[in-house]
């Protein structure tokens, strides 16, 4: 795998550091992308039901040289489907999308307060991973709050939050109390969805290693340890995306990057907390 680290999750599983994020890829195109990933070395892959593009995923696993045994495949659970039967349905129809017999990890996709459903969402993941359909389960976009009430109620702690976090927007205070509850952080929107590809510190600072913003980027994420899903629909950038494995940025150079949070006003996406779109 190119020397892409492996990340060990609290259930004893291990995730490749470095993924392809398929959010945003056309359901068109997704086969072609995904397996051009492949091609590049990337092994996980995530996708979400609410993607729409779980078949393009599942196209490109069978048709990939790799064996699936070699592949780590993860979706989520959509927000219209926390209730348990339509979450057992949803689930059983991303499975027939995807064409594989076990997924290595589903999310609930976001916790959707006003809805208030999420943790009988999460008990339904116990439950398939109990039955042994889904290696190991997780959530996204959990707040703190969302979190501690589904480890109460089930007494089972997601392996992962994915979140959004980069530079301007680095989640400083969600690391903490994640790191105390032994949940691993998964990066979506890790370039901020392009926005932070213009940063001229990050420029300089690739330069000096002969890298692009977006390489430097991936770096400092990876360098923290945080598990890193960048997505691109085109090949050689998610090449240059993987390629990211044989610099080292300086303690001071990630002290830069780490320094260009904006608050509130570099998120690029939702916010967990009144975000109740149920799709
Ligand atoms: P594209 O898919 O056309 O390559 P994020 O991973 O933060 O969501 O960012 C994805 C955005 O960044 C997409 O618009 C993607 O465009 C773009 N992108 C991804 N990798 C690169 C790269 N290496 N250079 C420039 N743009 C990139």
């Amino acid at each position: 795998m190119a020397g892409v680290p492996q990340i060990t999750l609290n259930d004893g599983t291990s995730i490749p550091q470095l993924g392809l994020g398929v959010w945003q890829v056309d359901p068109g195109i997704t086969a072609r992308v995904v397996r051009d990933g492949i091609a590049a070395g990337y092994r996980l892959i995530d996708t979400a039901e609410g993607y729409d593009n779980e078949k393009g995923v599942g196209e490109a696993i069978r048709s990939a040289e790799v064996p699936r045994e070699d592949l780590y495949i993860a979706s989520k659970l959509r927000n219209g489907a926390h209730q348990r039967d339509l979450a057992l349905k949803a689930f059983d129809e991303t499975m027939q999308k995807l064409g594989i017999e076990q997924l290595d990890l589903f999310l609930i996709h976001w916790p959707v307060p006003g809805q208030d459903k999420y943790a009988e969402a999460w008990a339904t993941l116990v439950e398939l991973r109990q039955q042994g359909r889904v290696k190991s389960i997780g959530v996204s976009n959990f707040n703190e709050d969302h979190l501690d009430r589904i480890i109460e109620e089930t007494g089972v702690v997601p392996v992962i939050n994915q979140i959004e976090l980069h530079p301007y927007f680095p989640q400083l205070e969600q690391r903490g109390w994640l790191k105390r509850r032994n949940v691993q952080i998964e990066c979506y929107s890790p370039l901020g969805s392009g926005a932070v590809l213009e940063d001229e510190a990050i420029a300089a600072i690739g330069k000096a290693h002969g890298k692009s913003v977006a390489q430097t980027i991936l770096r400092w994420h990876l360098q923290q340890g945080l598990i890193v899903i960048p997505k691109s629909t085109h090949a050689d950038r998610m090449k240059a995306n993987f390629d990211v494995v044989d610099f080292e940025l300086s303690d001071d150079e990630m002290a830069t990057l780490s320094g260009l949070g904006k608050g509130e006003d570099g998120r690029t996406g939702s916010n967990p907390a009144t975000n109740n779109d149920t799709f």
